[in-house]
């Protein structure tokens, strides 16, 4: 996306929200989910929109795992991490996807494939372990499962 639609979309953000008590969030929502992160040059249209320092603006960004400040991977895959899950093998999964993938748990890929991302509960429990791939719900997965969906991504086929 070219850099001056990328600031249209922020600043129709902020013209939407900035009146907004609290808006801070809802801002960083938006604009990421109108350009898929949320780029570099937003940080000084939200602080000076909000009478934020950019230190305040950047801490909010940073301390919440799901914005972006890069650009996205073409495929995300959220593994659940939590109690269900853990008990029913997403310990190995995760490994599975480390070694497979090169990646930490927060990884992407460096052909910007994929991205991994821990995720706590996605309401499957019932059917753990559970990832979410592009959005999509995949429950009692094993490690045969899982090489078939990294397969996909990495062939570059719909997951
Ligand atoms: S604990 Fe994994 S889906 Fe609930």
């Amino acid at each position: 996306m070219p850099d001056d639609l990328q600031l249209q979309i922020v600043r129709n953000v902020l013209e939407k929200l900035k009146g907004t008590p609290g808006a801070l969030l809802q801002i960083l929502h938006d604009i990421q989910q109108g350009v898929g992160y949320i780029p570099d040059a937003a940080v000084p249209e939200i602080a000076h929109a909000l009478n934020l320092s950019l230190a305040e603006v950047r801490g909010v960004i940073t301390f919440y795992h799901d914005f972006r400040t890069t650009p996205p991977a073409r495929h995300t895959l959220r593994l659940c991490h939590a109690e269900s899950c853990q008990s029913r093998g997403a310990g190995q999964l995760a490994a599975q996807l480390r070694e497979r993938l090169n990646l930490d748990d927060h990884g992407t890929s460096p052909d910007g494939q994929v991205s991994l991302r821990p995720v706590y509960c996605l309401g499957a429990c019932a059917c753990s372990p559970a990832l979410e791939l592009d959005g999509r719900l995949h429950a009692r997965v094993d490690a045969t499962k899982l090489d078939e969906l990294l397969n996909r991504c990495l062939e570059d086929r719909s997951c």
